[in-house]
């Protein structure tokens, strides 16, 4: 398999994983790609590695280019095994290369692989590998507490490992190739389900490259940004402070159908207010497509009949997802059914309260069967939950 130049001396070598579809829980219906790029200097820098059983493909590439005997540093610009995965059987084949890694990326890869020759680097330092003087900027959590950019200014290149990538695989490496609807949806689900959590890390990040000249965003997985780096800075800067959108989203499961018509209720008067509104069932519906549409929508309204006293696991199992990503700046809404004994829509606002949502309005539940004035009751709380979207009274 060949390289990919992307610019001069600079190659891709990583691998397309056509076949994956769970990348930890998150669902990966494109595939992804593992990104290595290989620097070509007075000194050969490969910029990160694959996933283990993808060596072979990584490697194949590398030798389309040069011979990895040749290899003097290897940058590992993050532990998580898709990328540190090949980095014993690389060097076995490039015995002079070091490993250059952030401090906390030396303490990670050690836990993995043990005493490896390593070269630590810190925000501010430098590499000089002959015409060019790679600098390195650690951006800590965003996605693992030893991540790490690099950056050549010659190139005007950024390499920021997670950050800015999307589980996409193609043969397509510009973003000028691909649409970029298709890749900004990518793009955003990829921060929804890994990152999301993390703004204020993203923010620091943002804020310590914001002042290089970037020509090229070379991401760890996906679609390589050149023609529309501008549109994912923006994006980026918008996500990291939880802008939101005055749009809905309810996401709700169902036993006999009562939570359902709720459901349906609210998401006709929300339509009608002028709110777009995505309408999500938890049991035909991945998490990793709701967590995405979480990502923009101001309002998130949860429904769950009641079973054992408590909501029903796909929606606790959502809740649970949600609450980790830590979504801030949300107004929620619980509502749902219950029969005999009360719970269900009680736990989702629990869950609500415990992540700090805004709760402008109480919750809703009917018994049993939602009756002609519960639906009425329901569309009122709608137009309300409307008016207050369009308002600026709710975050
Ligand atoms: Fe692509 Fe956090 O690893």
């Amino acid at each position: 398999m060949k390289h990919r130049e992307l610019k001069p001396e600079i190659f891709w070598v990583g691998a397309i994983d056509w076949n994956l579809r769970n990348f930890h829980g998150y669902e990966t219906r494109r595939g992804s790609t593992y990104n290595a790029y290989l620097v070509v200097d007075e000194k050969v820098v490969l910029i990160d590695t694959v996933k283990e059983h993808f060596f072979p493909e990584m490697l194949s590439r590398i030798k389309s280019v040069i011979d990895p005997q040749k290899i003097d540093y290897i940058i590992s610009g993050h532990v998580e095994m898709d990328h540190s995965g090949s980095l014993p059987a690389m060097l076995k084949l490039a015995p002079r290369a070091k490993i250059i890694t952030s401090p906390a990326g030396e303490r990670g890869l050690k836990k993995h692989f043990g005493e490896l020759p390593y070269q630590v680097v810190k925000t501010g330092d430098t590499l000089n590998i002959g015409k060019r003087n790679l600098q390195f900027v650690e951006i800590p959590m965003v996605h693992w507490p030893d991540s790490m950019v690099t950056y050549s200014p010659q190139d005007r290149v950024l390499f920021p490992n997670d950050a800015f990538g999307q589980h996409i695989a193609s043969f397509e490496r510009f973003d000028g190739q691909m649409p970029l609807n298709i890749i900004t949806e990518e793009a955003a689900k990829y921060y929804a389900n890994i990152v999301l959590r993390y703004g204020s890390q993203v923010e620091k990040a943002l804020n310590a490259v914001s002042s290089l000249e970037i020509e090229m965003i070379a991401p760890s997985h996906g679609i390589i940004w050149k023609t529309h780096i501008e549109k994912i800075l923006k994006l980026y800067w918008k996500w990291a402070k939880y802008e939101t959108e005055p749009r809905a989203l309810i996401a709700y499961d169902t036993m006999w159908g009562s939570t359902e018509k709720l459901a349906f209720a609210l998401y006709e008067e929300l339509e009608e207010a002028g709110i777009p509104t995505t309408l999500r069932k938890l049991s035909t519906t991945h998490i990793t497509d709701v967590m995405t549409d979480v990502l923009e929508s101001r309002l998130i309204a949860i429904g769950s009949p009641t079973i054992n006293q408590d909501m029903l696991p796909t929606v606790g199992g959502f809740l649970t997802y949600l609450r980790g990503l830590a979504p801030r700046k949300r107004t929620g809404f619980a509502f749902g059914s219950y029969g005999w004994g009360k719970g269900g829509p009680e736990r989702v606002e629990e869950m609500f309260k415990e992540m700090k949502f805004n709760l402008p309005v109480a919750l809703f539940k009917v018994q049993y069967l939602p009756t002609d004035d519960d639906l009425e009751n329901m569309r009122q709380v709608g137009e309300k939950l409307g008016t207050l979207l369009q308002s600026t009274s709710i975050s």
